[in-house]
């Protein structure tokens, strides 16, 4: 009896309790019900105070009442170092040693959405682990010239691929209740003025190229969070701007989440309260190394703002739309009590890094199939090349990372023919710290290159290492590259090896496209990217057979700079004048300027080599007419006729024949990646829809199409067409 009377008592005592958790801690109420209870309770400066940084990386929350701070890290590979609370260094932490995924270059080139989501979910279990509630990242600028100085941080100069590959990547990482926070919106496309240059273009590019890959984060990837870009566009501001905030993101997009500024990005109050911008992060500094002697509480969107709602400058109704978009964000994240707890730098990890470093690497060129190599067959293997030992994870701006396990090229290839392989340095680059790099004599390179030269004298196999490396101006933030070709004398050193031994194999490690004059004397090549990690493991699967290269390139490899559209109509096109630069190629970027221009590339979009041969058969259509809300089932038969195991991603583009409109030859509207056995055959499927034959009309203000002759082309790269299909729009 007694015992249930103290029962009782305690659901009586308890019930008042349960009953009083106010709404917005109640956790069983939705959502949005828990951001207005949030609201109601917070004062205007408290509002204020959250729609700016306490320190280098946080925004606070509302103590008074329980709600947490949002806790932010860099970057897209991986989960950054620990910056210190008020300045750019590293605090030095002996537990923030990550697994180091491979770049978003090397993603793109795996064309595998599947591979995209398993990236996703074990960054968000890092994240999870390190307390993050916001990574920075995904990156989907779009690579229009193979200078940027960030290309390695996204995903190739196709906006469909880009699109394709970023949405499950951020949709994987926000199901564990991480923001993704895709950047940098919009037209952050060179790193040389960054801060500042403002871009012009038309309608169509900025639609059809440029916004895209940042529709589909925010309407197919529901991304929580958006960074806004440096750089201006049509003379305003990224991080606060009217018409790509206010009315496309915000209006035409409905995105209900966060628009947070890079670091730096902010540049006027009244501009960020009434467009758009909710978190200013980094104001009064360079994003990546140099301080202010401004507080917090100068910001833009601190005490200016909080007079201006005041003095009614600023309606209040633009504080608590910002307000309330934070609130979700913390209640989405830091809030999400269902949240796991995630991992770091596990087995798992690691396997899912290498992975994708193995499916990104792209076989560019393999003559008489000398690759995969028997390391057996060799007794005297040299590797040459700094960045056969150099860490490719470190270094590149922001998205640098301390990994916890890494596997140097040298290090993957010397476990395949233990006491076979020596090295030599070949050439160097010198430490390079944003803007400042050492500079290495002409003596210091002519000895590296005869040592390298007469070691390769004495070897039955070289195996070079290059390409670029993350320096300033050498696929780095804040820097361009000033040359399309190999930097540090490399082209010197691959041309004398050759003259000694044949028997050559390159390994390029870029995030960019370089100049190859040595091309036709290269034997074999394989472009790995930055593979993070598991970079030497990849290799030495590639290498050695284990793995059979299935990447395709995400960007067009051309001959000669001048080829690009970008570097075809003069220096305000690229990089501008300082203040403005003009995308005068407009829609025709990348692959879409060679082909519509019969420019013929070193190495085309969606290129890359297997170590089996597929056999594209005879397609099928449903029909040649389709008419508005109609479709087209296009089959194609794909055989893997060689002798290994294969993956081949067969590629869809369409073309207008005839149209009112500058339209581009062909545009990637599909593709699907299979894994063939050998003598294995597949057919492949794609649904053509009226919308993969629409252009953005800048007279409409929308997406239209015309009726007419299209022609559907299926390949293995967008050069390599198997069938072409033409069909009418009625
Ligand atoms: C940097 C970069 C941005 C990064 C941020 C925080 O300047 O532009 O990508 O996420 O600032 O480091």
């Amino acid at each position: 009896m007694k015992k249930i009377i103290a029962v009782l008592m305690v659901a009586l005592i308890a019930k008042p309790v349960l009953a009083q958790l106010p709404v917005y801690l109640d956790e069983t109420k939705p959502i949005e019900s828990r951001v207005q209870d949030a609201l109601s309770r917070m004062t205007t400066e408290e509002k204020v105070a959250m729609c700016h940084a306490q320190s280098k990386f946080t925004s606070p929350g509302c103590p008074r009442l329980g709600i947490p701070e949002l806790h932010m890290s860099d970057g897209p590979h991986g989960v950054r170092a620990e910056i210190n609370w008020d300045n750019w260094g590293y605090a030095g932490w002996t537990n923030d040693s990550c697994t180091a995924f491979p770049s978003l270059t090397a993603l793109a080139s795996t064309w595998n959405t599947d591979l995209a989501a398993q990236y996703g979910q074990a960054l968000a279990e890092e994240c999870l682990y390190r307390n993050k509630n916001v990574i920075l990242g995904p990156g989907v600028n779009i690579a229009r010239t193979p200078l940027n100085g960030r290309n390695f941080e996204y995903m190739g100069e196709d906006p469909f691929l880009a699109a394709t590959l970023c949405v499950p990547y951020i949709q994987a990482v926000q199901k564990n209740g991480v923001a993704t926070c895709v950047k940098h919106y919009v037209l952050n496309d060179q790193e040389l003025w960054r801060g500042h240059i403002n871009v012009e273009l038309s309608d169509r590019a900025l639609h059809e190229i440029y916004l895209y890959p940042f529709k589909a984060a925010i309407e197919k990837g529901k991304a929580w969070s958006i960074m806004g870009a440096y750089n201006k566009i049509r003379g305003q501001h990224a991080c606060h701007n009217d018409l790509t905030i206010n009315k496309i993101l915000k209006g035409d997009w409905k995105f209900d989440g966060c628009v947070i500024t890079d670091w730096g990005g902010c540049h006027d109050t009244y501009e960020a309260a009434m467009n758009g911008l909710d978190i200013e992060m980094g104001s009064y500094t360079n994003g990546l190394t140099s301080e202010s002697k401004f507080t917090y509480d100068d910001y833009y969107l601190a005490k200016p703002f909080l007079k201006m709602i005041k003095e009614g400058k600023v309606p209040m109704t633009v504080l608590n739309d910002k307000a309330s978009r934070i609130l979700r964000l913390i209640f989405r994240t830091a809030m999400n009590k269902n949240r796991g707890f995630g991992s770091m730098a596990s087995a798992e990890h690691y396997n899912v890094a290498r992975k994708v470093a193995d499916e990104a690497i792209v076989l560019l060129k393999n003559e008489n199939n000398i690759l995969p190599l028997k390391f057996d067959d060799y007794k005297k293997i040299l590797v040459v090349g700094e960045n056969g030992r150099r860490t490719l994870v470190q270094a590149g701006g922001s998205s640098e990372l301390k990994p916890k396990h890494e596997t140097s090229p040298l290090e993957g290839i010397s476990k395949l023919a233990p006491g076979r392989v020596k090295y030599a340095e070949g050439y160097r680059s010198g430490a390079s710290m944003f803007g400042r790099v050492e500079v290495i004599s002409d003596a210091v390179y002519e000895s590296l290159r005869a040592e390298a030269v007469e070691a390769a004298k004495d070897a039955d196999l070289v195996i070079y290492v290059g390409g670029l490396n993350k320096n300033h101006e050498q696929d780095c933030e804040a820097g361009d590259r000033t040359t399309f070709g190999l930097p540090f004398c490399q082209d010197k050193l691959i041309e004398s090896i050759l003259q000694v031994n044949k028997n050559f194999v390159m390994v390029l490690c870029s995030g960019n496209p370089v100049m190859m004059p040595w091309l036709k004397d290269v034997p074999a090549i394989i472009q790995t990217w930055y593979g993070g990690s598991a970079a030497g493991d990849a290799i030495a699967d590639v290498l050695s057979g284990k793995v059979n290269p299935s990447g395709k390139l995400p960007m067009t490899y051309g001959v000669k700079l001048e080829d690009y559209g970008a570097h075809s109509f003069g220096s305000i096109c690229y990089p501008g004048d300082s203040i403005n630069v003009e995308y005068k190629e407009d829609v025709l970027v990348g692959y879409r300027w060679f082909d519509t221009k019969k420019i013929k590339p070193q190495f085309p979009f969606g290129f890359g080599l297997s170590y089996t041969t597929f056999e594209y058969g005879k397609p099928t259509v449903s029909t040649k007419t389709m008419s508005a809300g109609g479709n087209i089932i296009v089959r194609v038969p794909v055989k893997n006729v060689g002798s290994v195991e294969g993956k081949e991603t067969v590629q869809l583009y369409i073309g207008d024949v005839k149209c009112s409109v500058t339209r581009p030859l062909k545009e990637l509207k599909g593709f699907e990646k299979i894994s063939l056995a050998p003598g294995e055959e597949k057919v492949v499927s794609f649904t053509i829809t009226d919308d993969m034959l629409k252009f953005y009309s800048d007279r409409k203000h929308d997406w239209v199409f015309e009726s007419g002759a299209f022609k559907a082309y299926i390949g293995s790269s967008s050069r390599d067409i198997k069938c072409t299909i033409p069909f009418t729009l009625k």
